[in-house]
């Protein structure tokens, strides 16, 4: 789909790009990540023209792009910058349909999309008519990104797009962009200097140094097998996944288990737990102090209108936060249990683990849970 192919750069006799060659697949979100000036941005303004390497070249779809008009190639490739670069004299539905209009699309279907993509990244209808400066940055790189999939391209660089966001908004737009990449399947070049986003949002990441590829592969894999020290220190923490012991109960747990007060019946608790697709409910008091636990096989065939607080399991197993996996696991095992409520100082609920979010929070490449089980 994007391929490079041995290509160079120099400043002058400064070699900035050395022999580089990669291939990326269409519907693949590929980070590169690497220190400040190792030649990221570089990379990704070659692929819509904005720099030319000094030798070499790039294929997009098959087709050389030194043989393409530029203006017509960065038409079709959806670019976010740090800064978002809207137009501010425009407003935001102006500013979203303004790449499908200069290419004649359907006025009806480009209006449709314009409200999709807005949706999709967590915005309703009422910013259309809104200038970007009424918006906050957050709201305004969510346009960028917005923008960026409107152009109908299958092909979207996105250069260091979220690094000025505070970091509730920056991990809120990393799922937007994950999901919206799984929904539209684009071939997305993301640009980042930070691992933790690299590896939560990508299908590959390519590491870079001074120019050259340290290491091409999948999160999963570059945890795993670092290829040198450079590559190892630079995922640094996040070493913590090879030491189970480092993991806490808070790592691993649901965040906002599903619960019910002491006061409810047996019809409710049944109710709320087919709501949510769940077979257990947390018990717990006004101040979200565990009191028991409810689960559906042990109350499915009681009395409709019987309390909760009467039949509820009480003195429930529970753990703090700061448990590691190790003697979570234990626990679990030693008392065969399938859930392990997690509270603070105060016995407050704070989470719940199950086996489920055990693993999702490990994924099974990352630990070998065969000897965890
Ligand atoms: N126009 C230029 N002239 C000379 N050197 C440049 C120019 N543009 C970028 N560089 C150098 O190329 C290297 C790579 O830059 P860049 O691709 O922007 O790095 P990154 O995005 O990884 O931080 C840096 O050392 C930078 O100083
Ligand atoms: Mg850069």
């Amino acid at each position: 789909m994007i391929e490079f192919k041995n290509i160079v750069k120099k400043y002058r006799t400064k070699s900035i790009i050395n022999p580089f060659s990669l291939e990326i697949d269409a519907g693949q979100l590929v980070v590169f990540i690497g220190p400040s000036g190792c030649g990221k941005t570089t990379l990704l303004k070659m692929i819509n023209k904005l720099i030319q390497p000094t030798s070499g070249k790039i294929f997009v779809n098959g087709t050389d792009i030194s043989t393409m008009n530029p203006i017509e190639l960065r038409r079709n490739i959806g670019y976010v910058i740090q800064n978002t670069g809207l137009f501010p004299h425009m407003s935001i539905k102006e500013n979203l349909e303004l790449i499908p209009k200069l290419k004649g699309e359907d006025p009806a279907s480009i209006e449709k999309k314009t409200i999709e993509l807005l949706e999709m990244v967590g915005l309703d209808k009422e910013y259309l008519d809104r200038f970007p400066k009424e918006l906050s940055g957050g709201q305004q790189q969510r346009i960028g990104v917005a923008r960026a999939f409107s152009t109908n391209s299958d092909i979207i660089l996105m250069d260091e797009p979220f690094s000025a966001l505070d970091p509730v908004t920056r991990s809120s737009l990393q799922d937007e962009l994950f999901q919206m990449q799984k929904e539209l399947n684009k071939t997305i070049i993301f640009v980042t200097h930070d691992m933790d986003e690299a590896i939560k949002i990508a299908d590959k990441i390519c590491i870079l140094k001074d120019g050259d590829i340290l290491q091409y592969d999948t999160p999963e894999n570059i945890l795993k097998n670092p290829a040198n020290d450079f590559v190892e220190g630079f995922i640094g923490k996040r070493r913590v996944w090879n030491n189970p012991e480092l993991l806490m109960a808070e790592d691993i747990m649901i965040h906002q288990p599903v619960k019910i007060t002491a006061k409810r019946t047996v019809l409710q608790a049944i109710e709320i737990m087919k709501e949510h697709k769940v077979d257990s409910l947390m018990v717990t008091d006004k101040h979200n102090v565990l009191k028991g636990l409810v689960t559906l096989k042990g109350i499915q065939l009681l009395n409709r209108t019987t309390s909760i607080e009467m039949i509820m399991e009480q003195n429930v197993l529970s753990v703090s936060q700061d448990a590691n996996l190790i003697s979570v696991l234990a626990t679990m095992n030693e008392h065969k249990i399938g859930y392990l409520p997690v509270v603070n100082s105060g016995k407050q609920l704070t989470g719940l683990i199950t086996r489920s979010s055990i693993l999702s929070a490990l994924s099974s490449q990352l630990i070998d849970l065969e000897v965890a089980f």
